[in-house]
C-alpha cells in the first residue's frame, strides 16, 4: 500500500467516524422531524420541563449539555422592544437596542396592500434577527369590536378578510429571517378592562366568521411557528387552558405544529394547562406590564408543580413530550437554523420601509376644495396640537419602543415647508400627556406647560387668524385610558378639550386641516366645520416625514379605513343599548350578543348619518372612475371553480395615484341570516393620469360560505348572490349577479 493510499483511507475513516459522531439533531441536512425526535430521545423529564417555561422575563433555557440553545422573545409588533433586565421590567440599559419604529398595525392595515405587509414583516424580522431574538411577539390580529379597546392600535381593524390577507405576508416576511412570528392574542381578547379574567361568551358562528379567520390564516397560510393564547377566558376557561381553542381548533382543525406560548402571566392552573394544549409558559406571577414576584421561575405552573404531577403519575408524559418536541422544533427553525440571514438594524432600508408604509396607510378622510396638498401660494402655516411635538413611540404598554430616532410632525412639516419658503409657526393648543417615560425609556422631551386650556385655545386662535393655513395635529396618545395596553378608553370623545379647540380654530381660519394620530375612532362634532381631515395613526420613526409627504403632496394618499368611524359610541353594536353585559361585562362575563354585527356589518343597517367615515373609505388627490366590471362566469358550479372580476379603473385627475377596488359579496337568500355584505376581495392599483388599468380580483367558493354552527362546518348554499364592487363599503358603484349552482358545496380546508 502506498503512503498516499494509506492517508486516503485514514482520512476517509476519520470523516466516517466524525459523521457517525454527529448527532442527528445537530445535523441540519437531516429532516426536521428526525432531528426533533433525536433530540427529544436524549432528554430526561427535567430537561423537557426546563425548556417549556421561562428562565427570565423574555427567555427560556435550551438544553445546555446537548448544546441546544434557548429561546429569546421580544415584543412586537411595531418594532423590537428594548432589552429589560433578567428578572425586571426595568431597562437593561443596553446600547445596541434602539430600533426603527414601524407604523402601528392599524396603519399597515390601512394600506390595504399585502405587499406593504410583506415589506413590514421582512423589515421587522431583520431587526429581530440582528438583535438575536428568535420569537417576535406579534403580529396582533384581534378584531376591532369596540372603539374603546385600548389595544386596537396594535391590531388590524374590524374585518376578518382584510386582517387575514395582511397577516399572512407579515408572518412570511418575519419568518424568512429565521425568526418566529407569534400571532396574538388568541382569541377573543377584545378589551383591556378586566383583561386577565374577563370571560367571553360568543356563538360559534360569530367565533368562526369574525374572531378566528385571521388566526386561521396566520397558521394555515402564513405558517406561523408560534401563537400566543391571551389573558381572557372563553366560555369559562382561560385561553391558555382552553381545550376548545387550543386542542380542538388550533391543533386539531388547523393542524398547528408550532408552539402555543402563554401571554405573560396568563397561566393559572397546572392540570389544565398541562392537558389542554399550551406548550410554553412565560411571565407568571406578573401582570405582563409591571408587578411581579422575583425569580419565581421554578414555581411556574409548568415547572415544579408539573414535574410533581408527572412524578406522581398524574400527568400524561406523552403530552409533555409533545410540548417539548414543539419547543425543539421552534428552536431548530430559528436559532439552530445555520442558514438564516444575519439581519440588520436601523438600516436606511428600514427607515424607507417605515416611511413608505406610513405614506400608504395615512387616510385622507375629507378634502373640500382640494385644500390639500398645501398650495404653492401658501406663505404661513400655523401648526397646532400636542401630537405635533410628542414622541409617540414611548408608552402604550408592551409595544413601547426605544427608537434610534423619531421625526416629529412639526420637524417633518417645518423641514418640508422650508424648502418651499413657507413660514411655520407652532401653538400647543392643548396639554395632554407630558410623562415622556415608559418602563425606564425616557423621551427626553419636556412637554410641561402651565397655561390653562382657555389660555392655550386663545393663543392658538389668535395665531390661527394670522396664518394662511392651520394644521391641527392631535388625537389620542399612548397614556392610560387612551390607546394603551392595560386600560380601555373611558369614552368615545377626544380628550383635553380638543373638540372645543378644533371648533375655535375652524372659526378663526377657514383653511383648517385636522390631522389625527390615533389607533381608534373618535367622535367628530367638528366634522362639518373643517374642510380637510387626515387620519394619521401612530406611524413610528418616520411620523413627521410621512405626514409631511402627504400634506405637501409628495405622496398621494391611498389609505383606506380598516375600521368604521361611526358617529357615536352607540353606533357600534356592542354599545347600542349601553348594556354592561355586552361591554365591559358583568360579574366577569361579557356576552357578544351582537353576533356578526361588527363594524360595517352593523352600520350597513343604519342610516348613513350614523357613520362619519365608512370602512374602506379614503380619498386621493386625484380622482378615479370605475368602468363596467365583468365576471369571468355568471355561474359557479364546481367546488374548485374560481370567478374573476375584472374592473377597469381610470385615473381621471392629473396626478398619479392608487385606488383600492373592493369586492363585497351579498347573499340574496340564505337559511341563516347574514350581514348585508362582506368583504371578499380587494386590490390596490396604481394608475397614471389619463390611464385606465384593469383590476383583476379572484373569488373562490369560500367567498360565498358561512359557518353553520349546527353542522359545525362552512357551507356554501346554492342560489343567487351579488358581487358588489366599489371603492369603500359605502361607495358601491356596481352590482353583478352570480349564481351558485352546485348544491351545498361544503368548505374543504
Ligand atoms: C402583552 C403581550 C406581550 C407580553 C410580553 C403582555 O402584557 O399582553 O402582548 O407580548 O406582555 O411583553
Amino acid at each position: 500500500m502506498t503512503l498516499k493510499t494509506t492517508l486516503t483511507l485514514l482520512v476517509g475513516a476519520a470523516s466516517l467516524y466524525a459523521a457517525a459522531q454527529t448527532p442527528i439533531y445537530l445535523d441540519d441536512t437531516k429532516p426536521l422531524e428526525e432531528r426533533v425526535h433525536d433530540a427529544l430521545s436524549r432528554m430526561n423529564v427535567a430537561d423537557k420541563i426546563a425548556i417549556i417555561h421561562a428562565q427570565s422575563k423574555f427567555s427560556s433555557p435550551g438544553v445546555q449539555r446537548l448544546g441546544i440553545p434557548g429561546i429569546w422573545c421580544t415584543d412586537g409588533p411595531h418594532g423590537i422592544r428594548p432589552d429589560v433586565l433578567w428578572d425586571e421590567w426595568d431597562q437593561a440599559g443596553a446600547t445596541n437596542d434602539s430600533c426603527v419604529a414601524f407604523p402601528a398595525l392599524t396603519c399597515l392595515a390601512a394600506t390595504w396592500n399585502p405587499d406593504m405587509a410583506a415589506l413590514y414583516g421582512k423589515s421587522i424580522g431583520e431587526e429581530a434577527r440582528y438583535r438575536n431574538k428568535n420569537v417576535l411577539l406579534g403580529p396582533g390580529v384581534n378584531i376591532y369590536r369596540s372603539p374603546l379597546n385600548g389595544r386596537n392600535f396594535e391590531y388590524m381593524g374590524e374585518d376578518p378578510y382584510l386582517t387575514s390577507r395582511m397577516v399572512v405576508p407579515y408572518i412570511q416576511g418575519v419568518q424568512a429571517n429565521g425568526v418566529a412570528a407569534c400571532v396574538k392574542h388568541y382569541a377573543l381578547n377584545n378589551q383591556e378592562i378586566d383583561r386577565d379574567h374577563v370571560d367571553v361568551y360568543v356563538d360559534d358562528r360569530t367565533l368562526h366568521e369574525i374572531y378566528l379567520p385571521a388566526f386561521k390564516a396566520a397558521i394555515k397560510e402564513g405558517g406561523a411557528w408560534a401563537i400566543m393564547p391571551g389573558y381572557n377566558k372563553y366560555a369559562g376557561d382561560h385561553a391558555c387552558e382552553n381545550s376548545t381553542l387550543l386542542l380542538d381548533i388550533l391543533k386539531g382543525d388547523w393542524k398547528f405544529d408550532g408552539v402555543a406560548i402563554s401571554d405573560w402571566g396568563a397561566v393559572h392552573n397546572t392540570e389544565k394547562v398541562a392537558a389542554n394544549g399550551l406548550d410554553m409558559e412565560f411571565g407568571s406571577w406578573t401582570d405582563g406590564l409591571a408587578n411581579g414576584a422575583s425569580n419565581a421561575y421554578d414555581d411556574y405552573y409548568l415547572a415544579r408543580p408539573y414535574l410533581k404531577l408527572i412524578s406522581e403519575g398524574k400527568a400524561d408524559t406523552a403530552l409533555l413530550d409533545d410540548k417539548a418536541a414543539r419547543v425543539l422544533r421552534l428552536i431548530m427553525r430559528t436559532e439552530m437554523n445555520r442558514n438564516r440571514p444575519y439581519g440588520s438594524l436601523n438600516s436606511q432600508d428600514h427607515y424607507d420601509a417605515a416611511r413608505r408604509i406610513a405614506g400608504e396607510g395615512i387616510v385622507l378622510l375629507k378634502n373640500n376644495h382640494n385644500l390639500l396638498p398645501v398650495a404653492e401660494d401658501v406663505k404661513r402655516i400655523l401648526l397646532v396640537g400636542e401630537n405635533a411635538i410628542k414622541m409617540m413611540t414611548v408608552g402604550g404598554g408592551s409595544s413601547s419602543l426605544k427608537v434610534q430616532r423619531e421625526t416629529m410632525p412639526l420637524e417633518g412639516i417645518a423641514a418640508h415647508a422650508a424648502t418651499w419658503g413657507i413660514e411655520v409657526n407652532y401653538e400647543r393648543g392643548y396639554v395632554g400627556d407630558t410623562t415622556g417615560e415608559y418602563n425606564g425609556v425616557t423621551t427626553g422631551q419636556n412637554l410641561a406647560d402651565s397655561r390653562s386650556s382657555q389660555q392655550l385655545i386663545a393663543n392658538a386662535v389668535k395665531a390661527a387668524r394670522e396664518a394662511d393655513m392651520v394644521i391641527f395635529i392631535g388625537g389620542l396618545n399612548k397614556s392610560d385610558h387612551q390607546d394603551c395596553e392595560g386600560t380601555d378608553r373611558k369614552n368615545f370623545s377626544l380628550p383635553y378639550a380638543q373638540d372645543e379647540l378644533i371648533t375655535a380654530l375652524a372659526e378663526a381660519n377657514p383653511n383648517t386641516v385636522v390631522v389625527m394620530l390615533t389607533g381608534n375612532a373618535y367622535s367628530m362634532p367638528w366634522k362639518d366645520k373643517v374642510p380637510a381631515i387626515v387620519q394619521g395613526w401612530y406611524i413610528g420613526s418616520e411620523a413627521g416625514n410621512a405626514i409631511a409627504d402627504v400634506i405637501f403632496g409628495h405622496v398621494n394618499p391611498s389609505g383606506k379605513l380598516p375600521f368604521t368611524f361611526a358617529s357615536s359610541l352607540t353606533d357600534y353594536a356592542p354599545h347600542t343599548n349601553s348594556a354592561p353585559e355586552m361591554y365591559p361585562g358583568v360579574d366577569g362575563k361579557v356576552y357578544y350578543k351582537e353576533g356578526l354585527d361588527i363594524g360595517y356589518r352593523h352600520t350597513d343597517r343604519l342610516p348613513s348619518t350614523n357613520v362619519n367615515y365608512a370602512f374602506g373609505h379614503g380619498l386621493s388627490y386625484t380622482t378615479f372612475a370605475l368602468g363596467k366590471p365583468q365576471l369571468s362566469t355568471p355561474t359557479l358550479s364546481g367546488s374548485d371553480d374560481t370567478i374573476t372580476v375584472t374592473v377597469p379603473v381610470s385615473n381621471t385627475g392629473n396626478r398619479a395615484g392608487s385606488e383600492v377596488i373592493q369586492v363585497y359579496v351579498h347573499d340574496k337568500k340564505s337559511s341563516l341570516p347574514r350581514p348585508y355584505k362582506e368583504l371578499k376581495a380587494f386590490k390596490k392599483v396604481k394608475i397614471n393620469p389619463s390611464e385606465t388599468v384593469n383590476a383583476t380580483l379572484t373569488l373562490d367558493k369560500n367567498a360565498f360560505a358561512y359557518f353553520d354552527d349546527n353542522r359545525q362546518q362552512w357551507i356554501v348554499e346554492p342560489g343567487e348572490f351579488e358581487i358588489l364592487i366599489g371603492t369603500a363599503s359605502d361607495a358601491i358603484s356596481a352590482c353583478l349577479p352570480i349564481e351558485i349552482s352546485a348544491p351545498g358545496i361544503a368548505w374543504h380546508d
